[in-house]
């Protein structure tokens, strides 16, 4: 009894300490950091579903933009033995955390799962690797429409056939944006939009809201064909446009 709720204490501790963490970096930095507040656990749970859905085998799994880890926690705990999960995080002390998170992770279930931290932008990421998943933390609403592009051709491409690609989206940004901010930058926001909505159009995508998470979220994935039914060439490349 006594142990459980020393447990909880330390939990709330740990979401305590995160959360200051993440809001001070985010004071000093909104347009990367691109919110005020760690992802909730709701809003977490809904980004690594398709993770869980197949998760009777071992898994490669991607995620970019991890935080403070409040992603990169739930998929630790939803992937079986024997996965890779690569982590891939810009700002150095979030990454810095995220190491330490999973020394404590690998230090409690061995090494049946491997855990790599990148610290550096997923743009620059390294690898030849394909994913069965993967999960976006990032703030595409404050990119530039080119960089949003060279991402996601970048993830769709990385993604094995069949594989998922989750990110989110805050509710009521383009509102706000239109009220708030210069006509620049709503063009920008607009253009964004576009770009990502052009490659909903070409996968295949769902989508819902997740009101338990401040603010309101909603969570997009789209799953990479299998080649029989994979689109003609053109229309990929159209895709991207
Ligand atoms: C909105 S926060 C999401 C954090 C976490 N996934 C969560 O849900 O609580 C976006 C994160 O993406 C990181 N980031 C921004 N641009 C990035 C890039 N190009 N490559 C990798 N990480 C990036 C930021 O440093 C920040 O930690």
């Amino acid at each position: 009894m006594n142990n459980s709720r020393t447990s909880d204490d330390r939990v709330l501790e740990l979401h305590r300490v995160e959360g200051w963490m993440f809001l001070r970096e985010a004071v000093r930095d909104i347009r990367s950091i691109g919110a005020l507040a760690p992802s909730s656990r709701a809003l977490a749970h809904a980004l690594t579903q398709p993770v869980r859905a197949h998760s009777g085998r071992p898994l490669n799994v991607l995620e970019a933009g991890a935080g403070t880890g409040a992603v990169t926690r739930a998929l630790m705990s939803a992937l079986p033995a024997g996965s890779r999960l690569d982590v891939v995080e810009a700002h150095p002390r979030f990454a810095a955390r995220l190491h330490h998170l999973a020394a404590t992770h690998q230090h409690l279930v061995g090494p049946a799962q491997q855990v790599h931290i990148h610290t550096r932008r997923v743009e620059q990421l390294d690898t030849d690797r394909c994913y069965d998943g993967i999960v976006s933390g990032l703030p595409f609403a404050n990119f530039e429409p080119d960089q949003v592009e060279e991402i996601m051709d970048r993830y769709l491409k990385l993604l094995y056939p069949g594989g998922t690609l989750t990110y989110f989206a805050y509710r009521g940004t383009r509102k706000a944006r239109m009220l708030l901010a210069s006509r620049t930058e709503t063009l920008r926001h607009r253009a964004v939009e576009a770009v990502l909505a052009g490659y909903r159009r070409h996968f295949h995508t769902a989508s819902r809201t997740i009101w338990a998470n401040l603010p309101p979220a909603k969570v997009w994935r789209l799953t990479r064909p299998l080649p029989a039914a994979a689109p003609a060439p053109h229309a990929v490349a159209a895709a991207g446009r």
